[in-house]
């Protein structure tokens, strides 16, 4: 069984985002956004505002298992804070071995980690013994810090810390998000380490999916910025049957069932929209509502007339007429959650 993850977008992909596109269907999991542990022990509310489904069983309202994400790079500390995290029952904690924000690799954590194979290996330990064994630990990674020279060092030291799959970037962190992702690579470190590998990086559309699965040899895929850009990607994936491939659309009929599917698009923006204004400070509502549009452009060309319509707009008032304008129902009561 091959399974499709939603993955963790800080400042992109929250609660919100992650709500809406699980109901779409078709994701086996998500991840959330990382939590940094710098030092302190973080109390639990933390963790639950980052990942309020923590009180929903770790799922989502359709039912998607949320793992919690933690990037730091004290091993004790992050063993600590794994330990009370672990008290909420998430559905696993997931390490980040791949951030390249300077904020963050400054202080030694995310990405820069990956010069350092022996104490990621110290630190997917330590969380390892500090957690119950019923709840994955898992990590993510990319291929290194400016080459490759010690990925498969990086992935075998994260397996004997005793992680139970793992995510693979697939690109340095030099390398930022530019395209290509090497998805070769993560074949390279599928056969390295014997669990479970899951690729990640570049997979817009269903066709890249195919191909990332065959260059990759990797059954489980995880979708980034193509999930938030597409909201239909994983049930378009989910829609190829096996050796089916050749029914994947081409651009010219993937262009014309937009047009039906921005129909589709609409209550969810609509949802999203309502969801954003009962958790996000007024001030900061609309810019949540931007981010996703600004995705939406490159997927569906009808987002971009709603996008300039809304993007000089600071309140919520207007940008709720603004979308209404544009065919985006009104929610006058929240799904539940
Ligand atoms: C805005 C943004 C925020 C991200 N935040 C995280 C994060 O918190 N944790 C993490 O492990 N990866 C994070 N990533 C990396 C993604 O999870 C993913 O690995 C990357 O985008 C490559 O996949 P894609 O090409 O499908 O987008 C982030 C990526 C973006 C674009």
């Amino acid at each position: 069984m091959s399974r499709l993850l939603l993955a963790p977008m800080e400042g992109l992909a929250d609660c919100v985002l992650r709500d809406v596109l699980t109901r779409v269907g078709g994701y086996d999991g998500a991840v959330t956004e990382f939590v940094r542990i710098s030092g302190t022990l973080l109390p639990t509310k933390t963790y639950r505002r980052i990942c309020p489904e923590l009180d929903h069983g770790s799922r989502t309202f359709a039912g998607t298992p949320v793992v919690v994400q933690l990037l730091g790079s004290d091993p004790q500390c992050m063993a600590e804070n794994a330990a009370r995290l672990a008290e909420l029952a998430p559905a696993g904690i997931d390490l980040n071995f791949g951030c390249p924000a300077p904020t963050v690799n400054r202080h030694g954590g995310g990405a820069m980690l990956l010069d350092d194979p022996e104490h990621i290996g110290r630190i997917a330990c330590a969380v390892r013994e500090a957690v119950p064994a019923g709840i994955p630990i898992s990590a993510k990674m990319r291929l290194g810090v400016s080459g490759t020279g010690r990925a498969l060092e990086c992935a075998r030291a994260l397996e004997a810390g005793g992680v139970s799959s793992l995510v693979v970037h697939a690109r340095t962190k030099v390398e930022g998000y530019r395209p290509p992702a090497h998805w070769e690579w993560i074949a390279r470190i599928r056969a390295a380490v014997s669990v479970a590998v899951v690729a990640n990086g570049e997979v817009w559309t269903a066709d890249d999916y195919r191909l990332c699965r065959a260059a990759s040899t990797c059954a489980d895929v995880m979708l980034g910025r193509g999930a938030v850009a597409d909201p239909f990607l994983a049930r378009r994936i989910r829609a190829i049957a096996p050796g089916d491939e050749a029914l994947v659309p081409g651009s010219a009929a993937a262009a014309a069932a937009s047009a039906a599917e921005w129909l589709e698009v609409l209550p969810l923006l609509a949802e999203f929209w309502a969801q954003v204004q009962a958790r996000v400070e007024a001030r900061h509502a609309p810019g949540r509502l931007k981010l996703w549009l600004a995705s939406l452009r490159g997927r569906f060309v009808q987002a971009e007339a709603l996008y300039w319509a809304v993007r000089p707009l600071r309140g919520c008032e207007e940008t709720s007429r603004a979308l209404e304008l544009h065919g985006v129902p009104v929610i006058a009561e929240l799904l539940p959650a």
